[in-house]
């Protein structure tokens, strides 16, 4: 256990108030506006995590390609708002600006690009990685998002699993859920009936029955903001990257102990509480619930909300799908060697590998405002 400086504003907190959810320690562990791991800037990129926007910007480019579709889907609208949810330091943003203003002059042209991201010191270089284009009027930053979107695309790559989840087990045929509460020099864990009904909810409304013993979390920070999301947008698409399963699948027997992982230098422990505010801590997603809001109804069944699923493929069926069309060609640059070009071809393999981060990223779009719309990303459905 690291004494941080987290870890004694918690220790306070607790002895003020009262054990907190594991939920509320996720949040203040990744949020806390200046111990938290998202509030500073990105300098352990690298040295605790990459994703797959760090592999080779041709992840950037067929999403390009597929956020261009939708706007033609849409009927070119002229004005396509793409809304990036936790964009972090704008790599992602930037090569999907670049590209499209290089390789898709029409669509970039109605293109307004909102790279919305809550931690403020990467707020400020993603500002600075979007410069050129935040110049010109195509692109922006927030720290949310905005209010309403008239035709576009909500779009995020490993967002979903960096929200707060509650924890619970399955114990002596009860739901518990899992409290963090102070113990020795440190933190640790009870168990106890939910403070919320919210929690056992969740569970119920996606038939889940855990099994004795078994650890689950409840997504509920996802659900809420999916809804909001859903709520903010009048015509076009929410398209989710992230690793994670349908419901029957993440609450299997496979994932016994649960999902939630804490990073640092590349190793994934359950060592939640060894360096609060110092690791990175994720969960899976759970695709199925992002369709609902839990305890209360199918987010399609909504009459403010309206969101209904187009489809959720691998990240392998849907970069395949999208690259196939010009046999990847994207993936050269202008006056690249040999080398250059075969290193391109191994990072591609890295993307869409099932073994790699092919088969564990899944892509879902939801799709609102508009009738059974088709799209190349998904037509290995
Ligand atoms: C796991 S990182 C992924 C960053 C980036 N998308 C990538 O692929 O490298 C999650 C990001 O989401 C941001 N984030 C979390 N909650 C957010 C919210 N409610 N609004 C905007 N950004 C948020 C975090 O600050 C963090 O930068």
């Amino acid at each position: 256990m690291r004494a941080t400086p987290l870890l004694k504003i918690l220790r306070d907190r607790m002895r003020a108030s009262g054990p907190l959810t594991f939920a509320e320690y996720m949040e203040a562990c990744l949020y806390h506006p200046e111990h938290g791991y998202y509030s500073r800037p990105e300098v352990r990129r690298f040295a605790d995590y990459y994703t797959s926007v760090d592999v080779h910007p041709i992840f950037a480019r067929l999403l390009a390609r597929q956020l261009a579709e939708m706007w033609e889907v849409l009927g070119c609208p002229s004005e396509f708002v793409a809304v990036e949810a936790g964009a972090g330091e704008g790599r992602l943003a930037a090569e999907i600006l670049n590209f499209s203003s290089r390789t898709l002059p029409e669509f970039f042209r109605a293109l307004r690009y909102v790279a919305v991201e809550r931690g403020k010191g990467r707020r400020e270089t993603l500002e600075k990685a979007l410069a050129t284009h935040i110049v010109t009027g195509s692109a922006r930053t927030s720290h949310e998002l905005p209010e309403k979107i008239a035709a576009g695309c909500i779009l995020s790559n490993e967002f979903f699993d960096a929200l707060p989840v509650h924890r619970v087990v399955q114990e002596k045929g009860q739901l518990r859920e899992i409290y963090v509460v102070e113990k020795n020099e440190g933190l640790g864990e009870i168990h106890e009936k939910s403070s919320q009904s919210t929690v056992a909810r969740y569970f119920s409304q996606q038939n889940i029955e855990l099994q004795e013993g078994q650890h689950a979390e409840a997504g509920l920070a996802a659900c809420a903001w999916m809804g909001d999301a859903a709520r903010r947008l009048d015509r076009g698409f929410i398209l989710t990257i992230d690793y994670g399963y349908e419901a029957q699948q993440l609450y299997s027997e496979q994932h016994r102990r649960g999902t939630v992982m804490a990073y640092e230098h590349h190793q994934a422990t359950e060592e939640y509480y060894s360096a609060p505010g110092e690791q990175d801590l994720t969960a899976h997603v759970n695709f199925s619930a992002l369709d609902s809001l839990p305890g209360i109804a199918l987010l399609s069944e909504l009459p403010e909300k309206k969101l209904q699923r187009t489809g959720l493929v691998s990240q392998t069926a849907f970069l395949m799908a999208l690259g196939k069309r010009n046999e990847f060609g994207d993936l050269y640059d202008a006056g690249q060697s040999e080398a250059e070009q075969s290193s391109a071809r191994l990072r591609l393999k890295t993307l869409i590998h099932p073994e790699g981060m092919g088969e564990m990223f899944k892509v879902l779009i939801q799709h609102k405002g508009i009738e059974s719309p088709r799209l190349t990303g998904l037509a290995g459905i």
